[in-house]
């Protein structure tokens, strides 16, 4: 499989980011592209954040900038909890790397037809980017033989409205044409990441290594302290990590729904919402309600060791 990330990078994507550049060399896969997107941050910090992880990475991949906005929601960021600069505000978002000239949604729409049938594409923020890829070109979803998704709140504990995942709440209408063009996604949604925290022992035992890639762990996520002590978490939820984590190896997916995932466009309190539908007869993904936590754990700390 030959991947694409699009990103909002953003604490936990950045984390994310890291697991195919893995020095463990059975962890290591091909990245074709990194494709960035407003969300967690605006692009032009995400652009910085990318090329700075990609640095400490020492990987060699192109990055392509997106879309700065949600197609019609009020942008909406969130440095309250990965920082001003979306790395923590660690001052770690310093590089020489540019975006290349191609938007975000063009490359994926080329990427896609250049290697159709081998493209894997996991998005970790707004859908903003995909949504426009998809009306670019709408034979899309047939290039693409894995979709995976961070997003959505399967049991509707929303985290940026009560019934809304950050991700989808920040650009429902752009969520909505993606989950009714593909139909084979796997949805890794929020609550698996709060259900399955990453331990605080496994955390620290990343944070404490005397590498450049440890260091640059631990100096972008001291606000995760924050995060703990804010929200009284007893470990550490990483959902784009783990979105990664089973898009690269699918056999840490511990269980999963077959379901029609409806994203609500209304302007009520379930705007945003991911709402499964087990009884429809076109199911459009896979959602993950558990993963193989240990799996996913080593993973995670052979690529920042
Ligand atoms: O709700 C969690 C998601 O929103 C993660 O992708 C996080 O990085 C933010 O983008
Ligand atoms: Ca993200």
């Amino acid at each position: 499989m030959l991947w694409i990330i699009d990103t909002d990078a953003g604490v936990d994507d950045a984390i994310a980011l890291a697991l195919p550049f893995s020095p463990d060399q059975q962890h290591r896969h091909h990245v074709l592209a990194i494709t960035t997107v407003s969300g967690n941050v605006h692009v032009s910090k995400v652009n910085l954040n990318v090329g700075a992880v990609l640095d400490v990475l020492g990987a060699d991949v192109p990055i392509y900038a997106g879309c700065d906005r949600p197609l019609r929601e009020r942008p909406a960021h969130a440095e309250e909890f990965h920082g001003p600069d979306g790395l923590g505000g660690a001052g770690l978002a310093k590089t020489e790397r540019r975006p290349a000239d191609m938007h975000a949604a063009l490359a994926i729409c080329h990427l896609a037809k250049a290697y159709a049938g081998q493209v894997g594409l996991v998005t970790l923020g707004p859908l903003t980017n995909l949504a426009l890829a998809c009306n670019l070109d709408p034979a899309l979803p047939t290039r693409i033989s894995r979709l995976v998704i961070m997003g959505g709140a399967w049991q509707a504990r929303g985290n940026q409205t009560p019934a809304a995942e950050f991700n989808i709440a920040v650009d429902p209408e752009s969520a909505h044409v993606v989950f009714e063009r593909f139909s084979n996604i796997t949805l890794l949604p929020w609550e698996v990441s709060l259900d399955q925290m990453m331990p605080l022992d496994v955390f620290e035992r990343i944070r404490s290594g005397r590498s450049a890639r440890a260091r640059f762990f631990a100096a972008m996520t001291r606000i995760v302290d924050d995060w703990r002590a804010r929200f009284g978490f007893a470990g550490v939820p990483l959902p784009d990590p783990l979105a990664v984590v089973v898009a690269l190896d699918e056999g840490a997916i511990a269980h999963a729904l077959r379901a029609r995932v409806h994203v609500d466009i209304g302007h009520d309190v379930g705007r945003g919402l991911s709402a499964l539908d087990y009884r429809n007869p076109q199911p459009n993904a896979h959602v993950v309600t558990a993963v193989d936590a240990a799996r996913a754990w080593e993973m995670i700390a052979a690529a920042w060791a």
